[in-house]
């Protein structure tokens, strides 16, 4: 499946990205989306902004969810449209929140009443009005990563549930703000649909209080957080968004003139990435043998950051199994991508293939030690 003898010119390590398998990913969310009406679907630019994989990701059609100006400029250079972002993030700069209101964007996520009252400011100032979605706080466990859930009391996303009531009543108040809908977000790599069924009851017990007090809403945002395989990135490459989507329609208590929209990044992204790394040396340790790569955590920080464990695969060695850790150059001891794995015997200039590597991995590269980003090439380049 790797185009093995067009590596052997290029510059390790580097990103490589699977372009069928992107399309053929952002195919099966277009197919299921369109079994359902008023899904709509907004890729999160946070997982992966490469421009390459921005621009099939445009042609797909989705729209986008944003965290940062940058993330404004970077797809708006790509081509998408400024009614298909959203903008969420618990630290708006004011010069975010006016480039978002000088690009007509679908809409903000906001996360505290004190942002609400800033946001009102700078677009009355600009004489406009700015349509918002209320992010909520559902305290809901999603059974992932400490690091990356965001639905949980503790955590400092969204607005407490305590406050909702006050915080609507606000926003309702408010001259410049138009109040379209509700945010929620519960984490990410999340694998038993029954913590998006969890949220969905949530949301439907405040949407019934909601119409109790008269108020109207257009959109529920239910956020992204779907997982993948990166035990078996092989076996489904293309997540189950059929059940995904199927949980939502089955147990969100959708009105009939309101909107679903979805802010995917992982589940769309991860597994057509894999960061390419050459061996450097093979050295044995008093009690480990390690392989050392030319990539770290520089360039894929998620097993030092999450404990993560992406497959590694030894591209270029059938040789008979053998032991490893499998560590970068970085001067961190936290600098390892997998301990005491099996790999064909490894050899000084094997390439070595770590998977699912697409979400979260090229873009929150660093350059830690004065190292260089890592380059990136797609399916179609290599294929020339
Ligand atoms: N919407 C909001 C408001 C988010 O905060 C996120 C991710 C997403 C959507 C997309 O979630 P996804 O579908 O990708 O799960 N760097 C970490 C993941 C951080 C996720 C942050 N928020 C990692 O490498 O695992």
């Amino acid at each position: 499946m790797f185009p093995i003898d067009k590596f052997d010119n290029l510059q390790t390590p580097f990103y490589y990205y699977d372009t069928d398998l992107l399309r053929a990913t952002l195919q099966a969310i277009n197919n299921e989306v369109a079994r359902h009406e008023n899904y709509v679907i907004h890729y999160a630019v946070k997982a992966n902004a490469n421009p390459k994989v921005l621009q099939i990701i445009r042609e797909a059609g989705l729209g986008v969810d944003c965290v940062s100006g940058g993330e404004i400029e970077r797809v708006i250079e790509s081509g998408f449209q400024t009614d298909q972002i959203v903008f969420a993030g618990v630290g708006k700069n004011d010069w975010e929140i006016r480039l978002a209101l000088d690009k007509n964007i679908f809409c903000f996520n906001v996360e505290s009443a004190p942002e609400l009252a800033i946001i009102n400011e700078l677009a009355a100032e600009k004489g406009q009005m700015a349509r918002i979605c209320l992010r909520i706080n559902p305290d809901i466990d999603a059974h992932t990563h400490a690091h990356i859930t965001t639905g949980s009391a503790e955590n400092k996303f969204g607005i407490a549930m305590k406050d909702v009531q006050s915080v609507l009543e606000m926003a309702e108040q408010t001259a410049h703000i138009q109040l379209i809908g509700l945010h929620f977000h519960i984490g990410s790599q999340i694998v038993q649909m029954q913590d998006f069924v969890s949220l969905c009851a949530r949301i439907n017990m405040i949407q019934d209080e909601l119409e109790r007090r008269g108020i109207q809403i257009e959109v529920i945002n239910v956020g992204g957080g779907l997982g993948v395989d990166y035990q078996t990135p092989d076996k489904q490459p293309i997540p189950d968004f059929r059940s995904y989507f199927n949980t939502y329609a089955e147990n969100l208590q959708l009105r009939p003139h309101q909107q679903l929209h979805f802010e995917l990044g992982r589940a769309v992204v991860a597994q057509c990435g894999s960061l390419i790394t050459r061996v450097l040396y093979v050295k044995q340790g008093s009690t480990t043998q390690f392989v050392i790569v030319d990539a770290g955590m520089t360039d894929l920080i998620r097993p030092a950051l999450y404990q993560a464990s992406h497959k590694i695969e030894n591209l270029t060695s059938s040789e008979p199994q053998a032991i490893y850790d499998v560590v970068g150059p970085i001067c961190e001891s936290s600098d390892i991508f997998a301990k005491t794995i099996s790999l064909p015997r490894c050899h000084r200039g094997d390439l070595l293939a770590i998977r699912s590597a697409g979400a979260y991995g090229e873009i929150m590269a660093n350059q830690y030690n004065c190292r260089s980003l890592p380059a990136s090439f797609i399916k179609e380049e290599i294929d020339q």
